[in-house]
């Protein structure tokens, strides 16, 4: 184990109350069908995959000797549960609006995740460290290239997956520092972590496509060229986007610290901070910039004047 003493700030957890009222279009990226699929059939997976990172954590946090790294573990579990909690609410909201038949595939993670519950603890702390090293990626990809995905879109559904990206750069460091804290860099502990980065993201991938077709198809367009075209381009767009960030995590000597936050996350964490408030105001989503939705910091005054 790690003599490391972790030093790193602890991530903050934020229970923001995102409602989502049945005003809420499923479709909630206008005139994009093929991308509030996407996103939908990704939000779909939450309330399986982070109680899972969740339990993992735990699990491993135990054997930890690192109080202040247990301490990031135990902050990491905090982020992630109010994420899932959220996406549960959003679920429900897509299950009772339009597409109750998402519940099958939800039946389908349920078992596939108290499979996996049963292998050993290295195997899942590295899908947990190499899925939260996509999330890095998914992260970059929804906020930097936020005006061309979310113009236009509902600002309760962009501002929760808003929240919940910065959030995931905010504990980038945690899942990483946990298995180097319980497994030493032998060969064998690095291409189990490799492995790691691959199971854990295509795991997800596989069930978010699940939950998309099953969307696309209830709404009779699966079949449809025109729609299947547009599928295609918003996939290639996520992957020549996020792909990178797999197989840069896939390399021996990876370290997520070496990835740059988005200066958008960074805002809206300080943003945040100073407000004081405990919730987040939406973000505006016809701003030709959306920029972080707290008030700009009063310029300081000159004393000297
Ligand atoms: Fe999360
Ligand atoms: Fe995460």
């Amino acid at each position: 184990m790690s003599s490391r003493t972790n030093t790193d700030p602890l991530p903050v957890p934020r229970k923001i109350p995102f409602e989502f009222p049945d005003d809420i279009d499923p479709q909630w990226i206008p005139n994009e069908p093929e991308l509030s699929a996407m996103l939908n059939g990704a939000s779909l997976t939450m309330p399986y995959l982070e109680p899972f990172l969740i339990r993992t954590m735990r699990a491993a946090a135990e054997q930890l000797d690192d109080g202040a790294l247990k301490q990031q573990a135990l902050a990491f579990n905090m982020q992630e549960q109010h994420h899932f909690q959220a996406h549960r609410r959003f679920n429900e909201m897509l299950k009772s609006k339009r597409y109750p038949q998402l519940v099958q595939i939800e039946e389908q993670m349920k078992a596939s995740y108290a499979r996996l519950s049963q292998r050993s603890l290295r195997t899942r702390m590295a899908y947990t460290a190499g899925f939260e090293s996509m999330t890095l990626g998914v992260t970059k990809w929804l906020i930097e290239e936020r005006v061309k995905l979310f113009a236009g879109a509902d600002s309760r559904a962009v501002s929760f997956v808003l929240w919940h990206m910065v959030e995931e750069t905010e504990h980038k460091l945690v899942a990483f520092d946990v298995f180097r804290g319980l497994y030493k860099p032998t060969f064998m502990n690095g291409l189990v972590r490799m492995l790691g980065v691959f199971h854990g993201s295509f795991d997800v991938m596989r069930y978010s496509m699940r939950g998309y077709k099953s969307i696309l198809k209830s709404e009779g367009r699966w079949t449809n060229l025109r729609s299947r075209w547009r599928l295609w381009s918003w996939m290639w767009a996520f992957v020549s986007y996020v792909f990178p960030f797999l197989f840069r995590a896939a390399m021996p000597g990876h370290n997520p610290r070496r990835e740059a936050d988005p200066q958008w996350v960074l805002d809206w964490l300080e943003g945040y901070a100073r407000s004081d408030s405990g919730v987040a105001p939406l973000v505006d989503t016809h701003h030709p910039d959306i920029p972080v939705p707290f008030p700009r910091p009063e310029p300081a005054r000159n004393l000297a004047a």
